[in-house]
This record gives C-alpha cells, structure tokens and sequence, in this order.
C-alpha cells in the first residue's frame, strides 16, 4: 500500500487577467480550483497510471472539505487529520503577457497534540507492504525534523519512505535513512555544498555515498537533462523524452508517484524508469500539475533510452 503526506496542502487556485492593476479593481476572466501539495499531486498520478494510495496530512476549514471532495471525486482514498483554521489556498495570478503572480496563505498552525494524533495514524498504517511517500513543505508548529521522526517510527514496523523534500528539511531526513530519494540535481548539489553543476560523474559519487548510508535508491531528476536511477547493481541514465513542454511543475512528482507506483507492483528496473521517465515527460505536457493520463504515459515509454553507467 502507498500512502502519499501532505502535512501543508493547499487549493491551487489559478486566476486568468489581461493585466494586473496593483491599488485598482481586477475582473478575472477565468478562475480553476484544485487539490494541491506534493503529496496529494503524487496520489493523482498514482491515480491516473491505474494504481491505489491513502493521502493523509491535515485539512482545515471550509477549503479542506473542498480538498476532501475532490479528492473523493478523483476516487482517491484520504485520511486527514482535521485541524482548527483553514488550509492555504495558494493564488497564482497570469497575465496575458506571461506574468505570474503567486498569494500563498500560511495555512494552519498544527499543536503538538494534533501531531501526535497525527504520527500514531501513520504507524497505523506502517507494515512491509507499505511505502509513504513525504513530500513537500512543514506546517507552522512543527519541527524541521518531522519526517525523520517519521522514517523512524514507521521504519520500527518495516515499512519503507520515498522522500521528496530539499534543503534542511532533506538534510536532517537524510540522517534518518529513508529508501528511496528523489532529489533534484539542484538539491543533491546544495545537500553537497556544490556551487557549480555537477558533472553525472559527480552525481553518481554522490549518490554512492548517500547509499553507503543505507538508502537503497537515489533518483536523480536533471529536469531536460533527464534523470538517473541508482540502486545496488543498476546505475543508469537517460535523456528526457521529447515533448512539447506545458507547464514543468510539478514533473518531480509524477516521477516520485512513479517511484512509488513501480514499487507497490515490484516492477523490474528497466521497467521503473521507462515509467519514470514516461511519468514525469507526460507531467510536462500538461497545465500546471494536472497528471498526464496512462494512455499518453505508455506511448511515451516506447521513447525510453536506457544507458548504463558505473556498475
Ligand atoms: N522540459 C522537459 N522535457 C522532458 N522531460 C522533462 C522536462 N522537464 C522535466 N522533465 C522530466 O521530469 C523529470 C523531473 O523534472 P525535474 O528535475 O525538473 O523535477 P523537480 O525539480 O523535482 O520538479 P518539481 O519538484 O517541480 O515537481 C526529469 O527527470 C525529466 O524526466
Ligand atoms: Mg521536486
């Protein structure tokens, strides 16, 4: 079972206006609305390439009912903690000449006694046959080291954790040995205190290293450059697919949901890139974070390259 943590989501709000009039009134000519945060992103897609997960994280007010009804509509089992206050509703503004201008709210303040409640569900869930996937930004209230206290605890009963996150929030996770990592190039270089773009030489030592720790697999995503997935006996590369790019947002989780997806089906690792790689290219073409449907997903596999490098 996958089980996706969103502990900030948030409504993704998208406003469409000829141009904006900062002090004056703005009519909007089209607003969207949907469920966001990197968790709940990588449940889409699991969704979308035919599989099954729990979101779980918090929710509040009247803009986490909306997030739970869509949810709901999606088909995706949820499981949220219910918190005081409301969740953020994130406003991205575009202008016709290409301007974006981005509101995001705070979201809730979570008490300690939420959380708690909170981390005793997720061991709820914590077997072997359970991946969490964390991924994405802490709320205000808690600690940067959430997620390693969460790989340990759920660790404790066998489970795995494909982390997603950056910065010292990916650092200190680090420290707690999750299974599977998704950093982009731009994090593991800023985890190694690179200030130049590293060569895949590098990237490959790197993720050497991080293995030796004990993580088991290290996916590199390089954005247009592609991505590399390294695990014990399978280090390879390949290029990114040709597509007509949309929107890159939101390409890392389509390429985590892969991850996860690959994992709860024990796939073959030729078998986990050419997803990954159809996953996160499909992500590309299409607005915002929206999930590419498996149709195009498989017909973008059969661009896959696989190279090998190192062992
Ligand atoms: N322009 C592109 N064309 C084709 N594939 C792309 C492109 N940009 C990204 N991808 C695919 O998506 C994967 C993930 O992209 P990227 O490295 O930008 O992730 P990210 O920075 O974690 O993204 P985010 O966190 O916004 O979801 C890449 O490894 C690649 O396979
Ligand atoms: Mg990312």
């Amino acid at each position: 079972m996958i089980v996706t943590v969103t502990m900030n989501p948030a409504i993704d709000k998208t406003v469409e206006i000829d141009a904006l009039q900062p002090g004056g009134l703005n009519r909007i000519r089209k607003v969207e609305y949907d469920a966001g945060g990197k968790g709940i992103n990588v449940s889409k897609t699991i969704r979308e390439l035919g599989g099954e997960s729990v979101a779980t994280g918090f929710l509040g007010g009247n803009a986490g009912k909306t997030i739970e009804n869509v949810l709901n509509e999606k088909g995706i089992r949820n499981d949220f903690i219910w918190v005081d206050g409301e969740t953020r509703t994130n406003t991205k503004v575009f202008e016709v000449n290409g301007a974006v201008t981005e509101l995001n709210e705070p979201g809730p303040v979570i008490s300690e006694e939420k959380l708690e409640e909170f981390l005793s569900r997720l061991e709820g869930y914590a077997d072997q046959d359970t991946l969490f996937i964390l991924a994405g930004s802490i709320p205000s209230g808690v600690k940067k080291d959430v997620y390693a206290d969460i790989i340990r605890r759920v660790h404790k009963k066998g489970a795995k954790v494909l982390l997603d996150a950056d910065g010292e929030v990916f650092r200190i996770s680090l420290e707690a040995n999750p299974d599977i990592i998704k950093p982009n190039r731009v994090e593991l270089e800023e985890y190694a205190g690179i200030d130049y773009r590293a060569s895949t030489e590098e990237l490959l030592e790197l993720a050497h290293g991080l293995m030796e720790r004990g993580i088991e697999t290290v996916a590199v995503s390089m954005g247009r450059s592609g991505a590399m997935l390294i695990r014990p006996g399978y280090e390879v590369k390949c290029p990114a697919l040709s597509v007509k790019a949309h929107s890159t947002v939101g390409a890392g989780d389509a390429m985590v949901a892969a991850l996860a997806y690959s994992w709860d089906r024990q796939l073959d690792n030729d078998e986990t890139v050419r997803l990954c790689m159809a996953a996160s290219a499909g992500a590309v073409t299409t607005i915002g974070t929206k999930p590419p449907t498996r149709e195009v997903v498989e017909e973008l596999k059969k661009q896959v390259i696989i190279e090998r490098i190192g062992a």
